[in-house]
């Protein structure tokens, strides 16, 4: 069996970094596209010459022809414009929905069989428009968010306690925007609630930090936003779905009735593996919990309709 095939859409910073991740990882061959001439050919080639210092062994090329695409075991779409400081995401929208749109339609036509994980912003809008244009099965096709944002608690947890990120898992859940739903009762120290270990006002603190998690790069950067960890974010999916692990990731996936949403992408959790999406993953929240989702669904909703799909 050769190596499996990942194209990242996007030789911008998180599709860069992304192709990084992925090569240094070892989880496949990458092929890196862009309309930009010339941008994802060089990228790709200066991760060819880092790969005898990084020592993996991965052929990463970089292209503006979707042909090269053929026969993609998964896609990642990082195509279109970052936020800007003062820019929301919905900002993006009307802007991002023409190139994910087209994007789309470029990939599936060499790869009708690949996994889609969308990036671009608005995240959840973003993987509508992706659904609505593939008519995939909602099990190979979601939206990265959540990983990010719950990444950002997890450290934000370990900067506060100062103990190991690794001991440090959390659930971020609802839309990727700043009415995003932190979960502190399923965040945990090496298995120990977080309410346990830190007061209240320490614990809103840190969700209210993650919740601005993007816009405080964007503010510090000035020119454009995350894309370190968005970049590892996405991969540790890939690498889910590719390995087979059967993570429990917090992913943006088509809600079908679970926590009594329909027909709209959210950040859930799911279990990803070789099939995808191969369940969602439906635990209890509270009322406050469940409000906080659905004032989310209402927010992506209003997204979808200002998108002439
Ligand atoms: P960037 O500007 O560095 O890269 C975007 C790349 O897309 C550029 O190289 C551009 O030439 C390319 N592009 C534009 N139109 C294209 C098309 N039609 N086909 C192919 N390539 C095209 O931006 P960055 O920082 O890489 O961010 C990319 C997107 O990801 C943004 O929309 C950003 O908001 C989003 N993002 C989402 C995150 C999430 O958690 N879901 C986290 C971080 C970024
Ligand atoms: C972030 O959260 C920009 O959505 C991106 O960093």
């Amino acid at each position: 069996m050769g190596r499996k095939k990942i194209t990242i859409v996007g030789a911008g910073h998180v599709g860069a970094h992304a192709a990084l991740w992925a090569a240094s990882k070892e989880l496949g061959d990458v092929v890196l596209v862009d309309i930009v001439e010339g941008v994802p050919q060089g990228k790709a080639l200066d991760l060819m010459e880092a790969s005898p210092l990084g020592g993996f062994d991965a052929q990463i090329l970089g292209t503006n022809d979707y042909r090269d695409t053929e026969g993609s075991d998964i896609a990642v779409i990082t195509a279109g414009l970052p936020r800007k400081p003062g820019m929301s995401r919905s900002d993006l929208v009307v802007k991002n929905a023409p190139i994910v749109r087209n994007v789309v339609d470029e990939l599936i036509r060499y790869s009708p069989d690949t996994f889609i994980i969308i990036v671009t912003n608005p995240l959840d809008a973003m993987a509508y428009v992706a659904k609505s244009v593939s008519g995939f099965d909602r099990k190979r096709i979601m939206g990265m968010a959540g990983v990010l944002d719950s990444a950002r608690l997890r450290a934000f947890v370990a900067m506060e306690l100062d103990v190991s990120v690794e001991d440090v898992t959390a659930f971020v859940l609802g839309s990727h925007g700043d009415d995003m739903v932190p979960i502190p009762r399923y965040t945990t120290v090496a298995g120990v609630p977080l309410a346990e270990l830190l007061p209240k006002e320490r614990i809103d603190a840190i969700v209210e930090r993650t919740r601005k998690g993007g816009g405080e790069i964007v503010s510090l950067l000035k020119t454009g936003s995350a894309y370190f960890a968005p970049s590892a974010s996405v991969i540790e999916m890939v690498e889910s779905i590719l390995k087979d692990k059967k993570r429990i990731l917090p992913c943006s996936v088509y809600l079908e009735g679970e926590y009594g949403l329909n027909g709209l992408f959210m950040g859930v959790p799911v279990k990803l593996g070789a099939k995808g999406v191969e369940e969602i993953i439906e635990f209890k929240l509270s009322d406050e919990e469940k409000d906080a989702l659905n004032r989310c669904a209402e927010s992506v909703n209003g997204l979808i309709g200002a998108i002439n799909l």
